[in-house]
């Protein structure tokens, strides 16, 4: 049974959380992006030894990166993940302000893609800097000539520019293509602006995901992933901040500055045991490069090849905002 399916609005409404407790039974707010799903066995098994052995203490070590760096490695072919470069981080809206921190000063300019995820704007608000918008083309995708007219635009006074990047893009649901970042990549370097991306919902990807730091000319950017959307995780809070070779210097002040609950532990498991979101793996036996025609069709996913050229959309059920 798909894992959406699995329980019942009955088992939903008993929920504690946000999205099932804000409003009264017959208002449902959607723009809360939980998952409405089981949590998968490995992780419930993690959480449910941990708080019956009281290990609830501040989580230590890179067990955590080290999984993620496994699940990148094979999920999108990411294989320079260093743990040494990550940095643990209580969620990922608290890890992009730290990275925008490490990078940039109170005034300075940030740019970001409307429409995007609306916290974007209260959070760099809130840090104190200047937002300068690129929006988004009319097909919901980046548009490099607007983003370079930002880029000019921001840095006009000889500040540092910050791009605060949304990969995949909420709400349209874009993954960018290697194109697209490719060209992000370029454009960052010509006019020395710092990348730091949100790629919350990467591991929801079907396939064909790019990671931003994967691509060449990114090595000076900051990634922030997390375990809470495609493992349904959101209140444990498991975010890592991933850094580019050329950021590791930035990060080192940053470093272990955990979560304070054991959620990087359950995360963990979930990367190294579970083996993908079930809302998104492959079937199982199958790598990353072998087709899956037949399974995409029914998925209502698109054609491989447009996924290569696009980047790998989220599927219909995670465009919400
Ligand atoms: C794009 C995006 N970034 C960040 C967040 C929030 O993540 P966190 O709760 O880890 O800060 C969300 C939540 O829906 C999101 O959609």
């Amino acid at each position: 049974m798909h894992p959406l399916h699995d329980l019942t609005l009955a088992e939903l409404r008993q929920r504690t959380s946000l999205k099932w407790q804000l409003h009264g039974p017959d208002v449902l707010p959607l723009w809360v992006a939980e998952m409405d799903v089981r949590l998968a066995p490995p992780v419930a098994d993690a959480v449910t030894a941990a708080v019956a052995a009281g290990d609830t203490g501040y989580p230590y070590g890179p067990a955590y990166a080290e999984a993620f760096a496994d699940f990148a490695g094979e999920r999108w072919g990411w294989n320079d993940v260093d743990p040494q470069r990550t940095a643990l981080v209580a969620d990922v809206m608290t890890g992009l302000v730290e990275a925008i921190a490490l990078v940039s000063s109170p005034g300075d300019p940030v740019v970001i893609n409307p429409p995007v995820y609306p916290p974007f704007f209260q959070f760099v608000d809130h840090a104190a800097r200047h937002i300068v918008e690129a929006p988004l083309g009319a097909d919901g995708r980046l548009d490099l000539e607007t983003l370079e007219a930002a880029f000019i635009r921001a840095g006009v006074d000889g500040r540092p520019v910050t791009y605060l990047l949304c990969n995949p893009q909420n709400p349209t649901a874009v993954a960018h293509s290697a194109e697209d970042l490719g060209g992000v990549a370029a454009l960052a370097q010509t006019y020395r602006v710092r990348v730091v991306v949100d790629e919350i919902h990467a591991p929801l990807v079907p396939d064909g995901f790019v990671p931003y730091l994967s691509v060449p000319g990114s090595s000076n950017a900051m990634s922030v992933v997390s375990a809470s959307k495609a493992w349904n995780l959101a209140g444990m809070k498991a975010a890592l901040l991933v850094a580019g070779q050329d950021a590791a210097t930035d990060l080192a002040v940053a470093r272990d500055r955990g979560p304070r609950s054991e959620s990087s532990g359950c995360a963990r498991s979930h990367h190294r045991d579970a083996g993908g979101s079930r809302l998104a793996r492959r079937p199982a036996g199958r790598s990353r490069r072998q087709s899956d025609a037949p399974g995409r069709a029914a998925r209502g996913a698109p054609a491989r090849g447009s996924v290569g050229r696009r980047g790998g959309d989220l599927p219909r059920v995670d465009r919400l905002p």
